[in-house]
């Protein structure tokens, strides 16, 4: 699994990960759902993002499973995993961040956090949230922290709450950024390269929409490779960028795999640029 560096530390983070949203919610789905991440883990997946939100905590409570179950087999150890949960902003003060983390961690059954993010931008202030992540960094109950869904302008702000450019902490942020989706080509995408911190891509293959994309299903033809491997190598084709295609199935588990392997050439890249052209102008970022 190729392996991005995180901003202002000699760690890496997974470029291929697994998505959670929406596990736990269906008790009906459950052995289906710890099926899927117990093959991811067991077919090399590491990176696993989740949050407080989903299924109000059930789906950390299914990955804490998976993750009991893969180290109890000698799967893999915990060290190895790259765990990613994210606080709601209502959470997200000085008091608010250490109970939620703490509850996050104990429905994970973990000691700590690779990576914690702030879901979006709510109503607290951002210094009280970064003054709370590195609270929790000091404290050993996560090793990075991260924002979600912040646009340029918000993560210049970020970087004044954190005391300036030179002390910009902030590991990584998690936006919505697939094929039919490049708004953050335009400032956002630079602005993170510039400064070594990975942009982790949320609903990579639109939440499936790319299947019913006819243009990208002939290139994707051409290749012998689904419309969403094809969405998914043009994702992790733009540098500093980790995706998290979330799948219940242990057969797009694997081709979400090789997808992460693919090289995609010049032409190739040509021919999605007319189908899903770049942006020109700013758009502001979307989200799911
Ligand atoms: N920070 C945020 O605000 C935020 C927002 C949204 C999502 N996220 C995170 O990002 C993860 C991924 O985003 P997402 O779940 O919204 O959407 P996604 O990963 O783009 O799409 C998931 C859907 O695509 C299908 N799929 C996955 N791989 C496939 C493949 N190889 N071939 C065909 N279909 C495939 C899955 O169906 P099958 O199960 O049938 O394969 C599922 O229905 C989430 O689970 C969550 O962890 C974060």
């Amino acid at each position: 699994m190729n392996t991005l560096e995180l901003r202002g530390s000699a760690a890496r983070i997974p470029v291929l990960g697994m998505g959670t949203w929406r596990m736990g919610e269906d008790r009906g789905q459950r052995p289906a759902e710890l099926a899927a991440l117990r093959a991811g883990i067991g077919m090399g997946y590491r990176l696993i993002d989740t949050a407080e939100m989903y299924g109000e905590g059930a789906a950390e409570e299914l990955v804490g499973e998976a993750i009991a179950q893969a180290v109890r087999a000698g799967d893999v150890e915990r060290e190895d995993l790259f765990i990613v949960s994210k606080a709601y902003p209502h959470n997200a003060g000085r008091e608010g961040l250490p109970a939620a983390c703490a509850c996050s961690l104990e429905r994970l059954g973990l000691d700590y956090l690779d990576l914690y993010l702030l879901h979006w931008r709510g109503e607290f202030p951002l210094e009280e949230t970064v003054d709370g992540m590195r609270a929790l960094v000091a404290a050993g109950r996560i090793r990075h922290w991260g924002v979600s869904n912040l646009d340029t302008e918000d993560m210049e702000e970020l970087a004044a709450a954190c005391g300036g450019e030179g002390q910009l902490d902030c590991a990584a942020n998690q936006v919505y950024f697939s094929v039919s989706e490049r708004g953050p080509e335009y400032s956002l995408l630079p602005w993170l390269q510039a400064r070594s911190m990975p942009l982790m891509a949320y609903s990579p293959v639109d939440q499936g929409a790319v299947m019913r994309d006819a243009g990208l299903a002939k290139i994707a033809r051409g290749l012998g490779v689904s419309a969403a491997q094809l969405a998914l190598a043009w994702v992790l084709s733009r540098p500093g960028v980790v995706a998290i295609p979330k799948t219940v199935r242990k057969a797009h588990l694997e081709q979400n795999l090789a997808a992460s392997q693919l090289v995609l050439g010049a032409d190739v890249l040509a021919e999605i640029d007319r189908l899903h052209p770049p942006p020109r102008r700013k758009h502001p970022l979307a989200m799911i």
